[in-house]
């Protein structure tokens, strides 16, 4: 959490500060609005020079002021990075009726409440536009940011500031508030926007969300001013006083200090309610004049909302209740298909262009063999076992994000020639074998970084957003150094060795495509700037089939540094293998009579095939360890393990890995919390809280739970009825509190 800016004593000079800089605000966002500013140049420089001597006068103005520093400063070539305070987060999805249902269920149940207690929720609008944390410092906006990664986005303060939606100065506002919200585009004012720009020559944009995106992120806000950007005000993340102890009644505070928020957002008791409320709102959807993808459910109480914390992405008390998605039908002109970073080969619908939903479609996904063969993994017909072929009439399908995909066929208006679609079993890129595993419903290129398609779709994903996230160096760059037998880019650590071997003569990047000598320049700081790079983007970036970003925080947070988790991985190795076999030995059992019966087998050849393999008792311990993680499946630990293990990847790895200064995890959060890197066992019941919540809230603090007391525990949590494991500890000289004890230790932390 940020810091609250201190007490200002001296009244007087307090007062004249922030009149000078509400006039200065005013002027400058005058300046920036109209034509004609009301203030004279020399007015308000005089009022600028003045302004400043204070800022040099009384260090407690600059942490205010600092923002003002950019008045009448010239515009710069990229945004400014922010680190949010609190990571902007995403929401977990609810896609018809019984996903409400359960998300009530999950959250009384986490809360441990009683069967017949109705909770009380909010439902409004899921405004689909982009998200912006505004932060205010004694009423002034002093920073605007957009989502980013989540954890840092872009400095728009400038472009926030010509948005008339969002006030600029609040009187009575909280000493610090930071507010988050959506920016969007009216329909209206997006068709009036496309004509303009098509008259000017300009781009269009599809969809009045890009048009939006598009428009904040202008590194002249000149060029935002004009843009007709709104904002509605849904959440917020620091106050440094409570505005209310209702999620309702604080939107209706934030209304009262001049946010526009949702004229839609309704208290609603129970689930059913909130399915009410989501009819109402579906219903005027076409009506609103600005586009909608869904409603979001809140947890009213926000005493309730506390207990209830997060997950690592998302809110445990929130849901996004999606409207389903939106269908045409066109003709499919032929099915292409593309080799992913994982080898994969994609069947790539080519579609007559049609609109769906404001956005012209010309390519759906159509997922795999057997999803155009119309059946599912098991063998099941889909569609009613209808297949899509080459000139068949198909229906489009997108639901906002999601690419669009083809859901179904019209078969009465086949083509009589049509015929049935083969995937090809060499790759169309490389000529390798395409291999279908048994149990993947998918066939992948064998040919590994051989593949140039899962080269160059690997190094994209290597520099993309989330991962190396390198400016100047984007999929269309990539693809360039790829083919560039001068200066290549074949495999991650060739793009951090590219300074070194341009440097060894003439500059071969300069003058050519788009590269200037600024940009080499630049190109060159930007690598640099990434040398350094934290753990979890690294495991991302490495685009191991399975390791996501989430699954890359969670080994991250667990082994906390580059070497140690390589090293775990390879003393796992064995343990690895023996897992892998004992997979291909259950692939086999697949036609056992009942599931159960299935299942039977499947541990009894899995147990058999481990046994087999003489696996050191250190290498069970480092798997278990892998695989008993939070959030860890076997199939994550298996793709991570085995690309380690393969020889010509590992070397890639290491070769990339010895030019780079990887960050060791500092646990977030934990800086202050008592019982981080400590491991904890709860047992006996808790009457304040519920098991699922004293666990998510010691993990949120940086505690390692575990269900069993060892040596290994450093403490132990006991309710009433607790016993075998209280025995234990004491045996154990292991610190023993009660669930008093254990709320008084973590505290507000
Ligand atoms: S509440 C902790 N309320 O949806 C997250 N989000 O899918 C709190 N969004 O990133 C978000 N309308 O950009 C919330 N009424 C609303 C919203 C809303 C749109 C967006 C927001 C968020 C995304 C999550």
């Amino acid at each position: 959490m940020a810091k609250t800016p201190p007490d200002i004593s001296n009244e007087q000079v307090r007062e004249e500060f922030f009149e000078l800089q509400t006039l200065l605000w005013a002027a400058n966002r005058e300046y920036h609005t109209q034509d004609s500013p009301s203030i004279a140049d020399a007015d308000f420089d005089a009022a600028k020079r003045r302004y400043l001597e204070l800022v040099d006068a009384f260090p407690e103005f600059r942490k205010v002021a600092t923002q003002l520093s950019a008045i009448g400063a010239p515009v710069s070539d990229t945004f400014a990075k922010v680190t949010h305070a609190v990571p902007m987060l995403s929401l977990a999805n609810a896609f018809d009726d019984q996903d409400i249902r359960d998300f009530d269920d999950k959250v009384r149940r986490y809360l441990g409440l009683r069967d017949k207690q109705v909770l009380r929720y909010t439902a409004e609008p899921k405004i689909d536009g982009l998200s912006l944390s505004l932060r205010y410092e004694n009423g002034i906006l002093v920073q605007a940011a957009t989502r980013g990664d989540g954890e840092t986005g872009e400095n728009v303060t400038a472009n926030a500031r010509t948005i008339a939606d969002i006030p600029y100065r609040i009187e009575d506002a909280p000493t610090v508030m930071e507010i988050r919200g959506e920016v969007y585009m009216s329909h209206a004012d997006f068709e009036a926007l496309n004509a303009r720009q098509a008259e000017a020559g300009n781009k269009t944009f599809a969809n009045p969300r890009n048009a939006a995106a598009g428009s904040l992120r202008q590194l002249d806000a000149a060029v935002t001013r004009p843009r007709p950007l709104r904002f509605f005000a849904y959440a917020w993340v620091e106050l440094s006083d409570s505005l209310a102890d209702t999620q309702i009644e604080t939107i209706e505070r934030l209304a009262a200090l001049g946010f526009r928020t949702n004229p839609l957002t309704r208290a609603c008791d129970g689930p059913e309610e909130m399915l009410a409320h989501y009819a109402d709102i579906e219903a005027q959807r076409s009506m609103l004049g600005y586009d909608i993808d869904g409603v979001v459910c809140k947890v009213d109480d926000l005493a309730l909302q506390r207990r209830l914390g997060f997950r690592s992405t998302t809110p445990r008390w929130a849901i996004a209740h999606k409207f389903p998605a939106e269908l045409a039908w066109t003709r499919l002109e032929g099915i292409d298909i593309q080799v992913g970073r994982t080898g994969a080969l994609s069947p790539v619908a080519r579609l007559a262009p049609v609109t769906v939903g404001g956005v012209v479609v010309s390519n759906a996904t159509l997922h795999n063999e057997d999803y155009i063969a119309g059946r599912d993994a098991d063998g099941n017909p889909i569609r009613g076992g209808k297949d899509i072929r080459a000139g068949d009439r198909v229906q489009v399908y997108r639901a906002g994000d999601v690419i669009p995909k083809v859901a179904d066929v019209d078969l009465s208006q086949r083509p009589e020639d049509a015929e049935p679609f083969v995937l090809p079993t060499v790759c169309p890129e490389c000529g390798s074998d395409a291999v279908r595993e048994e149990g993947d419903a998918i066939r992948r290129c064998t040919g590994g970084v051989i593949c140039p398609a899962q080269a160059v779709e690997r190094l994209k994903h290597f520099v993309a957003r989330g991962a190396f996230d390198i400016d100047g160096l984007g999929a269309r760059q990539i693809e360039m150094f790829y083919r560039d037998d001068a200066l290549p880019i074949r495999e991650p650590a060739d793009i951090f060795t590219l300074a070194a071997r341009d440097a060894s003569s003439l500059s071969k990047l300069q003058n050519r495509d788009g590269f200037g000598e600024k940009s080499v320049e630049n190109l060159f700081q930007a690598i640099e700037d990434k040398r350094n790079i934290p753990l979890d983007r690294l495991l991302f970036a490495l685009g191991i089939r399975h390791v996501g970003e989430v699954a890359g925080k969670d080994l991250a947070r667990h082994y906390l540094g580059w070497e140690p988790l390589t090293k775990a991985l390879d003393k796992a190795r064995p343990a690895a293998l023996a897992w892998r076999m004992a997979d291909a030995a259950e692939a086999t059992e697949r036609d056992a009579a009942t599931a159960e019966d299935r299942r039977a087998r499947i541990k009894e050849v899995r147990d058999a095939a481990i046994a087999q393999c003489d696996v050191p008792e250190d290498a069970t311990a480092a798997w278990n360890d892998l695989i008993g993680m939070d959030g860890i499946a076997a199939t994550v630990g298996l793709s991570l393990s085995g690309a380690m293990a393969n020889a010509e990847e590992r070397a890639a790895i290491d070769r990339l890995a010895a030019e780079l200064a990887v960050q060791n995890v500092v646990p977030r959060n934990t800086a202050s919390s008592p019982v981080a890197g400590k491991t904890v066992v709860f047992t006996g019941t808790m009457q304040k809280m519920t098991r699922a919540e004293a666990k998510a809230r010691a993990e949120a603090l940086g505690a390692k739970v575990s269900g069993s007391v060892s040596k290994k525990t450093d403490l132990l949590v006991a309710g009433p009825g607790a016993g075998s494991k209280a025995k234990k500890a004491t045996e154990l000289g292991i610190e023993t509190i009660d669930e008093d004890g254990w709320i008084s230790l973590i505290g507000d932390a």
